[in-house]
Order: structure tokens, then C-alpha cells, then sequence
């Protein structure tokens, strides 16, 4: 079953609109398979951000993910990285469209609301990051 790793960002916690967003990918169809609210070291946030390392906007990028709580989440189901992408609208939010997350929240690039892994691989990666094995869930033996 494809994961993704999805993380609402400080603004979005702030905003109170971790509701709205569960419930996106709820009514979507996607099954959640881990969740926590937390706050996020520095090393955490540069390794998550490492392939933005040598960009100019990484810096800052690392003292606002680290500024306050998130709420990082694992979902799963068919097509989840792509579709999921499709929910969240474009990186900068100006470019997004109504009716996306960010399209819907978001005003600019720093604070846009919202992160979802980009490939399988970066899914992996990201939720091995963020969640051990025994923190997600199995919905294979519910009843
Ligand atoms: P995210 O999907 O979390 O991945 C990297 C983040 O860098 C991105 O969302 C933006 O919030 C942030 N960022 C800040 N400035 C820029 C920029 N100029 N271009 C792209 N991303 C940026």
C-alpha cells in the first residue's frame, strides 16, 4: 500500500486547521496510518530539508518549521504521493489553485501551510525520519 509523509506546518497548527486538512484527505479516501503533534529539533528540520542545504531561503526555512508545534501525519491508499500533491496545490501559494490547500490557506512560499512528500523515495525517507515502525498503524486485522 503506497505511503506518503504528510506535515501540517507551524502556520497551519497556529491556524487551527488541522481539522480541515484531516478531513481532506479523509473524505478523499485515504487512510491514515500515523499522527502526532510534536515540535521538531533543528537537526530533525535540516536533515528533512537537506536537499535545500546550499538554497538561500534555508536558513529560514529551518527557524520556521522549527518555530512552533506541527502535525506530522502518515497516509496511506492508491496514488496517495501524487494525489495528495494535487490536494495541496502548488509550492508557492500564489501559483495555487482555489480549492487546493494551499490555494485555499496559503498567501506565501515561507508560510505555505502545508508539506508532502514529493516521490516514493523522498515518502520513505521523510516517514522513517519522523515515525518508527511501531507508531503506524495496521488496518489489515480490524475487525
Ligand atoms: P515544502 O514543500 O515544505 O518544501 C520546501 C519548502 O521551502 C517549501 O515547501 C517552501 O515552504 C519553502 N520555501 C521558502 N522559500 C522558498 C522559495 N523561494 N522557493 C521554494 N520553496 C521555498
Amino acid at each position: 500500500m503506497e505511503k506518503t509523509f504528510i506535515m501540517v506546518k507551524p502556520d497551519g497548527v497556529q491556524r487551527n486547521i488541522i481539522g480541515d486538512i484531516v478531513s481532506r484527505f479523509e473524505r478523499k479516501g485515504f487512510q491514515l496510518a500515523g499522527a502526532k503533534l510534536m515540535n521538531i529539533s533543528t537537526e530533525l528540520a535540516e536533515n528533512h530539508y537537506g536537499e535545500h542545504k546550499e538554497k538561500p531561503f534555508f536558513g529560514d526555512l529551518v527557524e520556521f518549521i522549527t518555530s512552533g508545534p506541527v502535525f506530522a501525519m502518515v497516509w496511506q491508499g492508491e496514488n496517495v504521493i501524487a494525489s495528495s500533491r494535487q490536494m495541496m496545490g502548488k509550492t508557492n501559494p500564489k501559483e495555487a489553485l482555489p480549492g487546493t490547500i494551499r490555494g485555499d490557506y496559503g498567501l506565501i512560499v515561507d508560510k505555505n501551510v502545508i508539506h508532502g512528500s514529493d516521490s516514493p523515495e523522498s515518502a520513505e525517507r521523510e516517514i522513517g525520519l519522523f515515525f518508527k515502525e511501531e507508531e503506524l498503524v495496521s488496518y489489515d486485522k480490524t475487525m
